[in-house]
């Protein structure tokens, strides 16, 4: 009846990694409903601490006394993966890369060694047999003379085996199908996953060897069900995007070493993933000029500039009430710049259906589409083509005013490097250095916008 004296039975929160040692319907810590799973754990060990011996001299050393001279950064290969990293990779860091299955994880992680031929690395892959892994890299190309495969799911194997070899770079393809025997319970539970992840943290830490940790997300959006990771680990990059288009993003949700406000753009092929290093020229117009109902937008997403297309469509409504959908958009915002036209500029949109779609599948929220929505609205009802090289940013408040963005100069800038001739801006804006051969409009609210954009 009695459980052994070293096991114990906890209760784990899913979504927080909250322990409890009984079930509850509501997590206390992080308030979510259903997320209590039971496991055993394995007490009277210290699993983890004991799995890399710790070198000789192992002892708090004054600041002074290190050294960061020695080159801490390392390059993938990839220069896209590169920058979201700020600059490669930091030694004996620990990388979390989540996403959904088949968005292309062990395919990125495993592009890394073979674009970069001069670093020695140890992918394990705990999903495919090494022959799957090498039929995959054989599609990929590239230089395969210093990759090891590694198709094992013991940690204790796996840690023996990277300190015998020593690569620069270790590759754990996934951390759900690992496990250690330190805890009793299986593969991809709350326990294991945790020891998992405190495993790989010390090895990286200890050997100094930068370690690719990757990680499934569960539906909600959580990597691994938890936040449970993302504390442990020093940067969490994760992968999004629709995965029967071809674009993904892989964004830094979290970097110690780094700004987190990065974004890097891949596009799926069949020769594995190809980096995008413009990401604006996949979201601008493909049609030629002349078309109402479309505004280029000057978005920023973290602190890369983007420019892409907005699209509207405004027709007489066919039954009583008016149709407002919006894909990529908050419908909620643009009922609010709807009536703001309304009741501030006096268009009557009332009777009228309005869809809006933001191009290549995006789905914003910086307020600085505004503008442009406002602008892609009005050309469709007025069946009115905004000139081809004019893009917009800019928040719309209740009053009808037009209000400054954050980065107005990276927005100006990026857009003049792309060929734009004019962006609309707010008279409130301030841009200290305007590239040369663009043309800044300032307009201060709605009317001052229609006359200016539309007085041809
Ligand atoms: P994969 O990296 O296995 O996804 P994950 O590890 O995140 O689960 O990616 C699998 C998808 O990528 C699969 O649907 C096929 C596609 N793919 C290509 O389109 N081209 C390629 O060269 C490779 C290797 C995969
Ligand atoms: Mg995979």
């Amino acid at each position: 009846m009695a459980t052994s004296s070293k096991d114990r039975k906890v209760w784990f929160c899913t979504s927080c990694g909250n322990e409890s040692p009984k079930w509850m319907g509501r997590c206390p810590a992080c308030g979510e409903w259903n997320t209590m799973v039971e496991q055993t754990v394995a007490t009277g060990k210290n699993p983890g601490r004991q799995a890399v011996r710790q070198p000789s001299g192992y002892r708090p050393m004054h600041l002074r006394e290190i050294d960061s001279s020695a080159e801490c950064r390392m390059s993938l290969g990839m220069a896209e993966v590169d920058r979201l990293l700020g600059g490669g990779i930091v030694k004996g860091s620990l990388v979390l890369v989540g996403g959904e299955p088949g968005i292309g994880k062990s395919t990125l992680s495993l592009q890394i060694p073979l674009s970069s031929p001069g670093m020695k690395t140890l992918y394990v892959s705990g999903e495919e047999s090494a022959r799957q892994v090498k039929m995959r890299a054989d599609r990929l190309g590239g230089d395969d003379s210093n990759c090891f495969i590694f198709s094992e799911t013991d940690m204790g194997a796996i840690l023996a085996q990277a300190e015998e070899l020593r690569p620069d770079l270790m590759v754990v393809d996934s951390v759900q199908t690992m496990f250690s025997a330190n805890v009793e319970s299986s593969a991809g539970s709350v326990s294991q996953i945790k020891e998992v992840t405190a495993m790989l943290l010390h090895f990286a830490k200890v050997t100094g060897i930068p370690v690719i940790l990757i990680g499934h997300i569960t539906k909600d959006g959580y990597i691994a069900g938890p936040k449970i990771l993302e504390h442990i680990v020093d940067v969490v990059l994760q992968f999004e995007g629709d995965n029967k288009g071809s674009y993904r993003l892989l964004r830094s949700i979290k970097n110690r070493f780094g700004s987190t406000s990065e974004l890097a753009v891949f596009e799926m092929t069949g020769k594995g993933l190809r980096e995008v290093t413009n990401p604006s020229e996949m979201l601008i117009p493909m049609h030629g000029e002349g078309l109402s109902g479309t505004a280029i937008c000057a978005m920023l997403d973290g602190l890369r500039p983007f420019l892409f297309e907005v699209q509207a469509l405004v027709s007489t409504a066919a039954y009583g009430t008016a149709q407002r959908s919006a894909t990529g958009f908050d419908v909620r915002r643009l009922n609010m710049l709807l009536a703001v036209l309304e009741k501030r500029a006096g268009f009557k949109l009332n009777m009228k259906d309005v869809f809006l779609n933001m191009a290549g599948g995006m789905r914003v929220s910086d307020p600085a589409c505004d503008l442009a929505v406002v602008c892609a609205v009005l050309s469709s009802n007025f069946d009115f083509a905004i000139p081809e090289n004019v893009c917009f940013a800019g928040e719309v408040g209740l009053s009808g005013e037009i209000r400054p963005v954050n980065q107005t100069e990276r927005r100006v800038t990026e857009a003049a490097r792309l060929g734009f001739r004019k962006i609309y801006i707010s008279s409130f804006s301030s841009v200290d250095n305007s590239p040369k051969g663009i043309e800044i409009v300032r307009v201060s609210d709605i009317p001052a916008l229609v006359r200016n954009l539309f007085k041809g």
